[in-house]
């Protein structure tokens, strides 16, 4: 089984190409203001869906509710929300609200904030999401397989006043290593993979399956929320024909701005919601480009105009800034700092067992921060890394020192990012995930105004599992 793909523009499914099959899928339509679910049951179980599309075998996945990604929860800001988790896999599990600030019981880390899920047994997660925006939820436990195996959803807080678009929609893109007859391949944790860039896949899905194209019209706005579900895979995005204006990074607004050269940079675990402008021909259609890795580019899918004259004659000109979230502002004056290097991994051009060069690792941990590696997904010993009194405002300073991406990820609060390799960041950008490139320096600061033990780690499932992880904790 190959992962290399020479082709310019190939399409998305490495090894199912070639085919010749047409794959569609249905766009998932979210109405522009639906009824909330602040009700809600999830099960986690196993299933059979058709991912690769007609033509190819039925896939057998790990499932929330029976589809993946999994039932989207559509939750409202400042509402109390109950979501019962029954577990009928075969193994613990646990639901982490990736991004969402909820008191750390609800956090979902086995050992650490809650006790794993049982199977046959049930927890319930109850919080008041504070923030509006794109949200995703997913196990913390034996994370990289069950992950890797399709457990994962979005979880869309609404607005009070949403913008005006005409079509609110979802593409939640996850990555898939599949073999030649459609089935999940083994060896997850290979440890090789564990010390590179993680267990990247081969056939991309949006919503679940794989896209051939998604159906527009002439002159419509559409909000896009995009969700990078992947264990491993770094996305890049470019609309061809088409400027996508970013309003919100992991469901925090910012300015809205036209992103650099057009392309969506979205590491495992980051959202971007844009604002589309559907400028193209009545018929035509175009591609969306994913470019990250140089020599695997792919197309996602395609727009797919219908025959109709543009619904209006001029992109409207309503505001595409969305309403603030409450997040509290860290007072930089008087902020404490620390620097959290990450380290490890093989080098590049490097022998076998090559890494990082470092004391105090974990024996057998190919990665560390600050020379401490916690690995597997969390346990009642981690020791926290810094202890912040409730209020304190902190300035993080994650410096990469290796030769790979990391897409850091703070729990239970959101942070901004103030600069990378010492230049501001434009545009106000906040994250609860930030990608940091080979050698990059990002400074990031919040307000550590939740009380608990919250896990900093790599979103390269891979990379958390063998010691990019640690624990902070506010008093
Ligand atoms: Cu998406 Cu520790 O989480
Ligand atoms: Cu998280
Ligand atoms: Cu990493």
């Amino acid at each position: 089984m190959t992962i290399d793909d020479k082709c310019a523009v190939s399409r998305r499914s490495l090894l199912l190409a070639g085919a010749g099959v047409t794959l569609t899928t249905s766009l998932l339509r979210l109405p522009v203001r639906a009824a909330p679910s602040p009700a809600a049951h999830i099960t986690a179980k196993p299933a059979r869906v058709s991912l690769a599309g007609s033509g190819h075998p039925a896939t057998d996945v790990w499932t929330y509710n029976d589809t993946v990604p999994g039932t989207v929860v559509r939750l409202r800001q400042g509402e109390p929300a109950r979501l019962t988790v029954d577990n009928q896999l075969d193994q613990d599990t646990t639901v982490h609200w990736h991004g969402v600030r909820l008191p750390n019981a609800m956090d979902g880390v086995p050992g650490l904030t809650q006790p794993p899920i049982k199977p046959g047994a049930s927890f319930v997660y109850e919080f008041t999401p504070p923030d509006a925006g794109t949200f995703w939820y997913h196990p913390h436990a034996n994370s990289l397989e069950q992950l890797g195996r399709g457990l994962a959803g979005a979880v869309i807080v609404e607005e009070h006043e949403p913008i005006a678009v005409d079509r609110d929609v979802l593409w939640f893109l996850s990555d898939w290593r599949l073999t030649s007859d459609a089935r999940i391949a083994a060896g997850f944790g290979n440890g090789m993979e564990a010390a590179m860039s993680g267990r990247i896949g081969n056939t991309v899905t949006l919503n679940g399956s794989v896209s051939d194209e998604e159906p527009v019209k002439a002159g419509e706005r559409i909000r896009l929320r995009l969700v990078n579900g992947a264990l491993a895979r770094i996305m890049a995005l470019r609309f061809e024909g088409h400027r996508p204006v970013v309003v919100a990074i992991d469901g925090q607004p910012c300015d809205p701005h036209e992103p650099i050269d057009g392309r969506l940079l979205l590491g495992p675990a980051m959202r971007i919601d844009v604002i589309l402008d559907m400028q193209g021909e009545p018929g035509r259609r175009y591609r969306v480009v994913d470019d990250f890795y140089d020599e695997q580019t792919y197309w996602l899918t395609q727009l797919a105009y219908d025959e109709q004259p543009p619904v209006r004659a001029h992109p409207l000109d309503a505001s595409l800034r969305l309403p603030g979230n409450p997040l509290p502002a860290p007072d930089l004056a008087h902020a404490e700092r620390h620097e959290l290097a990450l380290q490890g991994g093989m080098m590049s051009g490097g022998g076998m067992g090559m890494m990082g060069g470092m004391m105090g690792m974990r024996r057998g941990a190919p990665w560390a921060i600050n020379g401490m590696s916690m690995t597997g997904d969390g346990d009642a010993h981690m020791k926290p890394a810094l202890t912040f009194q409730r209020g304190r405002s902190v300035v993080a300073t994650l410096r990469n020192e290796t030769a790979f991406w990391h897409p850091m990820h703070l729990h239970g609060h959101s942070f901004q990012i103030l600069t990378r390799n010492g230049a501001p960041v434009p545009h106000r950008q906040w994250g609860d995930t930030v990608l940091v490139s080979p050698r990059e320096t990002v400074e990031v600061a919040f307000v550590a105004d939740n009380p608990g033990n919250w896990m900093l780690h790599c979103h390269v499932m891979d990379h958390q599992m063998a010691g990019l992880m640690t624990v902070l904790r506010v008093a």
